[in-house]
């Protein structure tokens, strides 16, 4: 085996005798490991799921295994429990009508929202519950709620036997159309969101349009913030077909919804597989676009804010950055406050007006933070045309203050403010 020494940090007199000590035939051997295993996962699109003339499920979780009969230990996010009452029902009901392909452990309720997230004990709680119940790499965790229910049972369940299969079931129009599809899962831990978390792709994802009829108008708002984000990076042609039918998705018509919601989760598929970077190795986060202030606005606002809400406000006012900033045409960005607006999203919630201790927006630390997150380079994805995504690596303080003043100006119904009316060029971020 040919070897390379190299020995970085060794000075002065004692080190330089010690190098000459290790000669080439004292090097250390390196056998360099390397394999690679393809990913891949059904993500289904239904309704009525468990209506017994309905096979999908029965059939994603014996796809590899039609013979087999297979453990099933359910977890439910409280809010769907309480606008679905039969749903458990239902559940029973199914898996005792394929009763020689499936078996039912348990369906044990969780609280629904960021609350779960937030809970201390959660996971070691459903970690418990699994050794209870024996649960097994061959079993599998189901889990059927929003994003926060998903992130946290998903957690659980990677960590438990280092890995148990999951086949998730998103029941909000975010979980349906992004967080749900993808490969990640979390928990927040210190105070901060997201601390602890795994990559790991599900085994199946099943998204039944039925559950979008229960969800709180917000809700059904919220999740539309993703589809404008990643039509914005990627799909041109998608931002258009959103503004078309703006009307429609506001008031959530089942047609426009169905095709809202798949073509945007399609297109976070997309990204995931061909973007070159599925478990976020690097600094470039597209996905993320108008997210570092939307993950800093979530906390400041002790998640008054859902998900969704901020994202909207941190795409407008990224939006409106790249205008001052002279990568983005003015009526571009008119056109991303414009549709969002009548999506129904307010670009606007007071936390953006809190202040930090230096008496600068508090939100503005939300770069820091979101770089801290990640790591490396301060990699921020602007847009530089409806569909075309475009990184920087340093923001200007001052435009980005005067794109929070245009905001503020916007929601109280004054006309936009002269860029920069506010422009205060603090330290550079
Ligand atoms: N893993 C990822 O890649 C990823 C990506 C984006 C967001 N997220 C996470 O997703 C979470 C937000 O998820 P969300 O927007 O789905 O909201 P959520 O999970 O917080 O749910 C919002 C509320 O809706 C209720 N609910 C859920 N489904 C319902 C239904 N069908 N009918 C009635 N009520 C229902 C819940 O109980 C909760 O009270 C955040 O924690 C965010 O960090 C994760
Ligand atoms: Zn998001």
């Amino acid at each position: 085996m040919e070897q390379e020494l190299q020995i970085e940090g060794l000075e002065g007199e004692a080190n330089a005798a010690e190098t000459a000590a290790v000669t080439a035939a004292e090097a250390a051997e390196v056998i360099v490991q390397r394999f690679t295993m393809a990913v891949e996962y059904p993500v289904a699109f239904t309704s009525r799921m468990f209506d017994h003339g309905n096979t999908t499920l029965v059939d994603l979780i014996g796809r590899h295994e039609p013979e087999k009969r297979h453990r099933l230990f359910v977890v439910l996010d409280g809010g769907v429990a309480a606008a679905r009452p039969e749903l458990v029902q239902q559940l029973s009901s199914y898996v005792a009508f394929y009763g020689d392909r499936l078996e039912l452990l348990a369906v044990d309720p969780v609280p629904g929202g960021e609350a779960i997230k937030n809970q201390a004990g959660a996971v070691e709680g459903l970690l418990q519950r699994m050794l209870d119940l024996a649960v097994d790499r061959h079993s599998y965790v189901v889990a059927i709620g929003g994003g926060a229910v998903l992130d946290l049972v998903g957690y659980a369940a990677a960590i438990c036997h280092r890995g148990v299969r999951m086949l998730r079931v998103p029941t909000t129009v975010l979980a349906q159309n992004d967080s749900g599809v993808g490969v990640k899962n979390g928990a927040n831990a210190f105070g901060v969101k997201n601390f602890v978390g795994t990559f790991a792709p599900p085994f199946a994802v099943l998204n039944d349009s039925d559950f979008i009829a229960t969800l709180q108008r917000r809700d059904k708002i919220a999740g539309m913030a993703e589809a404008v984000k990643v039509a914005l990076i990627r799909d041109g042609a998608f931002f258009n077909w959103l503004e078309a039918n703006a009307p429609a998705l506001a008031r959530f018509e089942g047609g426009v919804m169905r095709h809202m919601i798949r073509r945007c989760a399609e297109l976070h598929l997309q990204h995931i597989a061909s973007g070159g970077d599925p478990f976020e190795r690097g600094s470039a986060r597209p996905l993320d676009y108008g997210h570092w202030s939307a993950h800093k606005l979530e906390g400041l606002s002790h998640h008054d804010l859902r998900h969704g809400e901020a994202v909207a406000i941190g795409m407008a006012m990224d939006a409106r950055y790249a205008v001052l900033a002279g990568i983005l045409p003015a009526p571009e960005g008119e056109r991303i406050c414009g549709l969002l607006e009548g999506l129904g999203f307010s670009l606007w919630h007071d936390s953006l007006d809190m202040l930090a201790v230096d008496g600068r927006p508090a939100v503005i630390d939300g770069l820091r933070e979101f770089q801290e997150h990640l790591g490396g380079e301060l990699t921020i994805t602007l847009i530089e045309a409806i569909g075309r995504g475009f990184e920087v690596h340093s923001i200007n303080n001052g435009h980005m203050l005067a794109a929070l003043d245009w905001l503020r100006d916007r929601a109280s119904g004054g006309g936009a403010m002269e860029d920069g009316a506010r422009r205060n060029e603090v330290s550079a971020l």
